[in-house]
């Protein structure tokens, strides 16, 4: 059986490390791409991560490549590539920067992979993947963006450290753009089957909803030279398993809304299952009053950013 074809954009923290947890995991063989200015950085990388092999006992193969050539007939594109924010930077810099980096970058997937299901992680996240998806032309279901994995790992984390119990017990649900708007969703929690209210009073649990939010700005804040790329890393090659796995998954991705929840066709993160022809079914909650109206509101941050980088994309 041919193995899976995996082409990760963007060799840098988080394309590296996502190819370092597929290579282990044994998805299938990785292709880690960066520009031509990186000259054999991604080769090294690649070389370095199969000598890691013998000792940690995995067979799939890792190359490097500055030529999307190498990258064809992808089974899985995940999009890492774009710049993170450096100190005087707005974040419509950032915004407009990383809009045309994905843009080209969608445009050689495009080329190159016509097939494959597309994971965009590069940010602003919930702005990156709806670019991809009008570049690419892919159908809907085959364009989707990492954040809500990561995020709602970051959840499930600090209820399993507030409880002091296994995180492999605490499963969660958070919806919404990947920004300060997201919305963890309380009421679709629970550890080990009990339900997170009858755990933790209400007053901590809305601080344990304020840090998953700030997760990536802790990161930020405690790294100082750049952002987190485990955990996001981790989350990828997840999604990345569901694919070539068709595990059907039931998680959080960035999927196209249309009639879903009212949104209108924009991206944002809600509960899909998640298989081999990528998003398989969204699925729609009801949600509690306050739980709409905070994802509502998430949704609208979301509709300013695609506006933002729309107007940017134009000047
Ligand atoms: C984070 C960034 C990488 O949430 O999006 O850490």
């Amino acid at each position: 059986m041919r193995r899976a074809k995996i082409s990760i954009i963007g060799a840098g923290n988080v394309g590296a490390t996502c190819a370092h947890w597929c290579a282990a995991a044994e998805l299938g063989d990785v292709v880690l791409l960066d520009v031509p200015q990186t000259e054999n950085m991604p080769k090294g990388k690649a070389l370095d991560l199969m000598q890691a092999s013998p000792i940690m006992g995995y067979d799939s193969a890792v190359s490097g490549t500055n030529d999307y050539a190498d990258t064809a007939n992808s089974d899985v594109v995940v999009i890492t590539a774009g710049i993170a924010r450096k100190p005087g930077m707005s974040r419509d810099d950032l915004l407009s920067t990383n809009a045309k980096i994905v843009t080209s970058v969608a445009e050689q997937v495009k080329r190159t992979s016509p097939n494959a299901v597309v994971i965009v992680v590069s940010n602003p996240l919930d702005a990156m993947v709806q670019r991809a998806f009008q570049v690419l032309g892919f159908p809907s279901h085959r364009v989707i963006g990492q954040a809500g994995v990561l995020d709602t790992a970051r959840f499930r984390t600090f209820i399993a450290m507030e409880l002091g119990v296994s995180v492999e017990d605490v499963s969660a649900m958070l919806m919404g753009g990947h920004g300060d708007t997201m919305v963890p969703i309380a009421s679709c929690t629970s550890v080990g089957g009990i339900p997170v209210s009858q755990l933790i009073p209400d007053a901590r649990m809305a601080e344990i909803v304020q840090r998953t939010r700030d997760g990536g700005a802790e990161i930020v804040s405690l790294l100082k030279t750049g952002s987190a790329y485990y955990a996001p890393a981790a989350a990828t090659a997840q999604m990345v398993e569901a694919i070539v796995r068709d595990k059907k998954r039931l998680v959080p991705v960035a999927a196209l809304c249309d009639k879903e929840y009212g949104v209108g066709g924009y991206y944002v993160g809600v509960p899909v299952v998640l298989g081999s022809k990528g998003v398989e079914k969204i699925i729609e909650l009801s949600l509690t009053d306050s739980e709409k109206a905070a994802f509502a509101k998430s949704v609208d941050a979301v509709k300013s950013l695609v506006a933002s980088m729309e107007t940017l994309l134009k000047a």
